[in-house]
Parts: C-alpha cells; structure tokens; sequence
C-alpha cells in the first residue's frame, strides 16, 4: 500500500491512479491525517501531493516531520516536493517568479530517479515558491531557468522529489519517474493486477455475504454490470439482479439493457417505476434535492424487489444481515462524496450521499476501491462484452439532472428525442471513443424567440455538452468539428416541435462540472 496524501489540489487521485498503474496499490488520505494514523496502516511508501498553498502563507497545510524520521520512503512532488525540502532543512524561497505549463527541465546528473530519461524534456509545473537548497543529504538532479533545484533524491533514506506534476500526462516521462521511485527507490512490489483483484473481491463478497441473498442495482452502465458479474461469481444465483427504469432513460435504452443483460446474467427483474418517480420529482427544481429524491426512491424500489424476490425470509433474519444490495460505488465517488479525502461535497451521487438512513440492507460494493479504468479491465478480465465495458458514462439519476428545472414527462419525451439525435450523429461521425460523453441539457425553464417556416416560435434551448476526459474528475470541452454541430443542431431544430435553439457547452471541469446539476 502506497499513501497519497492529498494536499488540496485535484491532482491526488490522478496520483493515486499512476501508482496503481505502476502495479502497486494505492490510497489517498487527507492532509490533516497524523503520521501515527499513516504508519498504523503500514505503508510502503508515501506520495506527497500538490496543492494550492505556498509553504509560507498562513495556514498551509503542514507536515509532521516525524513522518521523515519514521523510516518510510517520501516522494514529494511541487508542493510536497516544496515541505520536503523545508521539512528536511533545506531551502524554499518566494523568488516572484512563477512557472506555469509546460517548462524544458535539464537534467545535471540523473540518479536513480531519472535514469536514462533524455537530459533536456518537457515538464508540467505549477508554482510559485522555489525550492533554493536541496537538504543535506540529497543530491540535485535537475533544474529549470528560474528553479535550481527542479529534483532530488537521498537514497540512503530512500526520500525523492520533483517540483513538477509527474502524473499528468503533459510531463514528459512522468510515470517513468513515478515508476522508477516506487520500483527503485522504495522497492515497492508490483503486485496490483486485475486478475488478483477478481479473486481477491470474489473471496471477500463470499466472506460477507455468507449464506445470505443479494440484490443488485443494474444501472445499464459498466459499474454495476461488473460489481453484478463479481457478485455473481461469487456467490451464483442467490444474486438476483434488479433493472429500475425510472422513467428517465434514454430512448430505447431500456430494450437495449434487457437484452445485454439476459445474455450475462441469469435472471434480470426489471421494474417500471416511472410513475413513482415523477410523482415523487413533481415541483422539485433544486438539483441536490433532485438526486436525493431519486436515491431515495431507488432504495425503496429495491426494498419492493427483495421481499418480492425472496420473500420475508430475508428480511426477518436475526442479528446478522441476511439481505445485501450490491451497488457499483466507485473509489471517485467515495472520495468526491467527501467520505475519502475530506474534501468539499460537490454533488452527492446517487449511490452514495443520496442513501436514506433507514436502510434495510447491508451494502455490498466491491468496486468501492478501483478507479473507472480498473472496473473496465476487471469487467474484461469477467469475459463481458465489450459493448458494455466500454459504453460511455451515463448518471444513475439519468436525463433527470439533464431537465433544468422541474422533471415532467413531456419535457423528458422531449429531451430523449434531442438526446437520440445528438448520440447518434455523434457515433457517425465514428467520436464515441475519443468524446468521453455527452450530455443533451434542456433548459427547461428558459424559451427563446425564433422562426420556423413562416411561423413564430416560442420553444426551448438544449445545451451539448461534449467533453473529453481521463476519468471524469477533470475534463475539457470537446472541439467537435463543425460538420458533426451542424448536423445535430439541424436535426434537432427540425425534428423536434419544442426545441428551437441548440447551443454548445464550452467551460472545463473545473470549473463547470460535466453534468449541468
Ligand atoms: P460531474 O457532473 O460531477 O460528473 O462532473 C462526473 C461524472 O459522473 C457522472 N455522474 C454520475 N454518475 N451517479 C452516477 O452514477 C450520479 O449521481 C452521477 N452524477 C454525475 C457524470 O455523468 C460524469 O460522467
């Protein structure tokens, strides 16, 4: 195990999942975690992370430097790489030059950590304090035209640092760096593969369950379709998998799921509860309120399925939780929800933050720990099609947190049939794999003027929102060519009678999110 502590940029869980690319497990702890709490969990060695403070600004989040007296190997990077160096008994200066973006670092003697790299290469920075003197002990290895000391190493106490961001993919060789201080460095052992990880959540979800039943929550998307395969691995039919169609999918997605899904799993229940979710949804505009409602309602959905799959047998069982529900919680999703690195509640996912209090299940979420990209190798590693590990995200609340404004019936009718063009003139232009997703707004509670025909129009705007991501913790807006915008925007004016404007979506994450609300 491998400690990421997250010192406030959105830079940590990329860190944490470069290190699990590197085959070593990893974890991300908040800041403020004490030195005691870290080695309680044995780490092989810990990353410091980036962030937002400079060393000397009153309350930067501190380090403990008992953590360098423990014995643990420490890689620092910008930030971090910054407390080492102050920590240790270097120097760290607030020269008023700052560097940004992409920098040529020069190479004066390689080391261990950037052997066989070429001397001069481009690196991501992001800084404003300087690291002036490497700490004793450490010898310098790399500098820029305003950093002197750009890297260093002490292998002795087997401690490295970089000023820059090794993990974003704009530095040159950074996951060779990264490799060569966990592999090299630290002697961490490579064992993370998805092939352990199968056996290894098989055995614990038998451990669990034991006799039990469970009831899994199939969204249609590749999280809960691979949690359901594990589950179901392991413990066969005592899983029943529940489909709810809440009225908010897509256009034929419904069909489209109890198709994929009868052919992997032996039973699939599918509900249609469309009537209780819009009734529950009426007059409500406010999007956390929106998704708790939703949450909520899918619990008590799968609370209806389970005694009516197993009876009262289930839910009478004594002390011990007999009955579970297997979700397809993701380790970013822990982590966003708050419940991992105690940052800020940005929105609260449906699986995790909307769950009600008086659950009756116990929770079974064996994808509680991977990123999205480990759950597709794990879902290949299961033998699933490929057209369900691969399909694009898509939220557990659906097009209902695409409606700005209340969800009705007509406007969802009218949002699947704009959301049906765009997704199919998107997979003609052959841009599914390259556009990450992209999610059709309805600006429900917005109308525009226009002109159709000879006619006045009185209709709604609809946003495109194409984006590009790694993982959906940050993102870009997509450049689509202007044949493939014309084309959606002329079909959807022409096609459907609501909406008479089509309008793009051009802000990153941060600091818009991908979703609308
Ligand atoms: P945001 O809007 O937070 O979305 O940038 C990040 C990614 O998560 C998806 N998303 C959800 N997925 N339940 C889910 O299963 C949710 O409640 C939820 N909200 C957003 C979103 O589509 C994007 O891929």
């Amino acid at each position: 195990l491998v400690l990421v502590v997250d010192f406030g940029a959105q830079y940590a869980q990329l860190i944490a999942r470069r290190v699990r690319e590197a085959r070593v497990y990893s974890e991300i702890v908040p800041h403020g975690t004490t030195v005691e709490d870290m080695l309680a969990r044995n780490p092989a060695a810990i990353i410091l992370s980036g962030g937002p403070s400079s060393v000397y600004a009153a309350g930067a989040p501190a380090l403990d430097p008992a953590l360098f007296a423990s014995g643990v190997p420490v890689f620092g990077m910008c930030y971090g790489f910054q407390l080492m160096a102050q920590g240790l008994g270097g120097e760290v200066a607030s020269t008023g030059t700052r560097e940004y973006g992409r920098t040529p670092v020069t190479i004066s003697q390689p080391g261990t950590l950037l052997a066989e790299l070429p001397v001069q290469h481009n690196v991501w920075m992001s800084h404003g304090d300087t690291v002036t003197q490497a700490p004793t002990g450490f010898s310098v290895l790399a500098s820029t035209e305003v950093t002197p000391v750009a890297a260093f190493e002490d292998l002795e106490r087997r401690m490295a640092g970089v000023q820059w961001h090794p993990e974003v993919l704009h530095s040159e060789h950074g996951q060779r760096v990264l490799e060569h201080f966990l592999h090299d460095i630290a002697g961490c052992r490579q064992t993370w593969t998805m092939l352990n990880v199968v056996e290894e959540q098989v055995e614990k979800i038998r451990e669990q369950v034991g006799e039990g039943r469970a009831i899994c929550a199939l969204s249609g998307g590749v999280d809960s379709a691979v949690a359901a395969a594990l589950v179901q691995r392991a413990i066969g039919d005592r899983l029943t998998c529940v489909y709810v169609d809440h009225g908010m999918m897509r256009q034929g997605e419904t069909e489209q799921v109890r198709r994929d899904f009868e052919e992997v799993f032996d039973s699939l229940d599918v509900v249609d509860a469309e009537e209780q979710f819009l009734t529950a949804l009426a007059g409500v505009t406010e999007p956390e309120t929106k998704r708790k409602i939703i949450g909520h309602e899918f619990i008590r959905t799968f609370e209806a399925a389970q005694v009516r799959v197993f009876g009262d047998a289930v839910t009478e069982g004594e002390g011990e939780a007999t009955a579970y529900l297997v979700q397809g919680t993701l380790y970013p999703d822990v982590v966003e929800s708050g419940g991992g690195a105690g940052t800020s509640t940005i929105k609260s996912h449906h699986n995790v933050g909307g769950l009600p209090d008086d659950l009756n299940f116990a929770l079974v979420e064996p994808l509680r720990a991977l990123f999205k990209d480990e759950v597709r190798a794990v879902g290949e590693q299961l033998g699933l099609p490929e057209r369900m590990v691969w399909r694009q995200p898509f939220p557990g609340p659906g097009l209902g947190i695409r409606i700005i404004g209340e969800v009705t019936k007509d406007r969802l009718d009218t949002l699947r049939q704009a959301d049906a063009i765009a997704r199919e003139e998107l997979t003609k232009a052959g841009l599914d794999r390259e556009i990450w997703q992209m999610p059709v707004v309805l600006l429900a509670e917005v109308r525009s003027v226009g002109v159709q025909g000879d006619g006045r129009t009185y209709g709604h705007p609809v946003v495109l929102r194409p984006v590009t991501s790694e993982d959906a913790m940050t993102a870009d807006w997509a450049r689509l060519p202007y044949e493939v915008m014309e084309k959606i925007s002329t079909r959807i004016t022409n096609e459907v009678a609501e909406i008479n404007r089509v309008t793009i979506d051009i802000t990153s994450k941060p600091p818009g999110t991908i979703e609308w609300e």
